[in-house]
């Protein structure tokens, strides 16, 4: 079983960003964590901040893994392109957000990536991400928000 976790912008300063938002602890911290807890599952950790990198991600990933796990960060809420992307490959997708974004600000309320996407995970703090594997694993996707 092979899963991608993609992480889009800012996602790298988690753990010193709006700690108020974010929480204390950095991701690279949790990722490890998470992978130590699913030894028999083979990640494919990535980040970053570029649009067109995150697309290159999926395209490179999204016909081999069983499952992308996707914080787009702000680009969830504008970019078609990556919601196009994530069209076009045969792994399934989970969109997740560590905070919740139905209750922020109106602009965080829109996702461009969800219809590519097969449930989404949010407000759970960095947890979405475990939840996000194991609906994957277990082929539940009714997990929601
Ligand atoms: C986020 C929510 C987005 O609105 C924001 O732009 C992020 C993080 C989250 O995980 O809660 O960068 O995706």
């Amino acid at each position: 079983m092979k899963i991608s976790i993609i992480n889009g912008p800012n996602l790298n300063l988690v753990g010193v960003r709006e700690p108020q938002i974010y929480g204390n602890k950095s991701m690279a911290t949790y990722l490890d964590e998470l992978v130590a807890q699913y030894p028999d599952v083979e990640f494919e950790l990535f980040q970053s901040n570029h649009e067109g990198s995150i697309i290159d991600e999926i395209q490179r990933v999204g016909f081999d893994v069983d499952g992308i796990v996707i914080n787009a960060g702000a680009y969830t809420h504008y970019s078609i392109a990556i919601g196009d992307a994530l069209k076009a490959v045969t792994a399934p997708a989970i969109e997740v957000h560590i905070s919740n974004v139905q209750a922020r600000e109106a602009y965080r309320h829109v996702s461009m990536i969800k219809d590519s996407c097969r449930c989404v995970i949010a407000g759970y703090g960095l947890d979405s991400y475990r939840r996000a594997v194991d609906a994957i694993l277990t082929g539940n996707f009714s997990a929601g928000e």
